[in-house]
């Protein structure tokens, strides 16, 4: 049972939790379509904060939680009492004695964790610094749209300690995909959380490889994937991480090593000239407009489950 539960981070679930939270994203998927969402969260409030700027998320998740019947309430951080100081504790205390569950885009992973804590009411991530599991779902999602159950290859062109790789690491690694990471290596995990991706990856026999070389990354994979090289809060330091990135742009070039049927994905937003040449995010092996389509229905699904 995922009711009640927290939803932080991927590897907190097994195998057979994250299939049931895909399984009821495709379910979503067809009830939309079909004009047939049932009213599950009816009666219930939802108060959604955001300390970072977001499109997708945000939208997502408002229409996800009204779709399903309930209220959403989106907060961005700067009109709650929290920018004056309220403790996040008070916050949480507070929303725990009037709505039904939070979900949070937060500065620091951390924040979720008290959230929960002082709420007693079940936290959905909606992107930390260390993790964006909404986003993961998203993506295994899109790839079994595109491929079927097909175990394809898929890589990583970017920044190896990137919050969306990590949760697209976890839910490759948890259902048998192999991923290769391209990217410096002064870029790579924290060794506890690899610790984990590789406790995953020996029981369902997935792998996670990092390389220097983009080309050895991508070649014979049919999911090329990419994140900005400038996270939000990195700013300060965007024109060294420029320079160290420099080498790790998706081109149409780079896309000639991949497989014949592969796609280019990206959670978006997307720096065009950076991360990927326009030729690939706007050519015909993008698939990012169905991906982020489909962040509507992974939230729909994990607030049903989880609410
Ligand atoms: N992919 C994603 O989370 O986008 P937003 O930052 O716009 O929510
Ligand atoms: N890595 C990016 C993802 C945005 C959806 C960031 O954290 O800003």
């Amino acid at each position: 049972m995922l009711k009640g539960k927290n939803f932080f981070c991927l590897l907190d679930f097994q195998r057979k939790d994250i299939e049931l939270i895909l399984d009821t994203s495709f379910m979503m998927k067809r009830w939309v379509y079909t004009n047939s969402v049932q009213k599950i969260l009816e009666g219930k409030s939802v108060a959604l904060i955001f300390e970072k700027p977001s499109t997708r998320t945000r939208i997502s998740s408002e229409v996800a939680v009204y779709k399903l019947g309930g209220f959403p309430m989106v907060f961005d951080k700067n009109v709650l009492q929290l920018s004056r100081g309220e403790t996040v504790e008070d916050t949480g205390a507070v929303m725990g004695r009037m709505v039904n569950g939070i979900g949070a885009r937060v500065l620091k992973h951390e924040t979720l964790e008290r959230l929960a804590r002082s709420s007693g009411l079940p936290v959905v991530n909606l992107l930390s610094n260390f993790s964006h599991p909404l986003q993961g779902l998203t993506d295994m999602m899109t790839i079994k749209e595109k491929f079927g159950d097909r175990k394809v290859k898929i890589s990583f062109v970017g920044d190896g300690r990137d919050n969306v790789l990590m949760s697209l690491a976890s839910i490759s690694c948890s259902l048998g995909y192999d991923l290769n990471v391209a990217s410096p290596s002064s870029m790579r995990p924290d060794p506890s959380l690899m610790e984990r991706i590789e406790e995953r990856c020996d029981e369902t026999g997935a792998s996670m490889d990092f390389m220097e070389d983009p080309y050895e990354a991508v070649r014979g994979t049919s999911v090329v994937y990419t994140d900005v090289w400038i996270s939000m809060g990195e700013e300060s330091i965007a024109e060294t991480k420029k320079k160290q990135l420099g080498n790790y742009r998706v081109t149409s070039d780079l896309m000639k090593y991949t497989t014949e049927d592969s796609i280019f994905m990206h959670c978006l937003p997307a720096v065009r000239g950076e991360e990927v040449d326009a030729e690939v995010i706007d050519g015909k092996r993008s698939a990012v407009w169905d991906q982020a389509e489909n962040r509507l229905y992974t939230a729909m699904a994990v607030f049903s489950l989880f609410l």
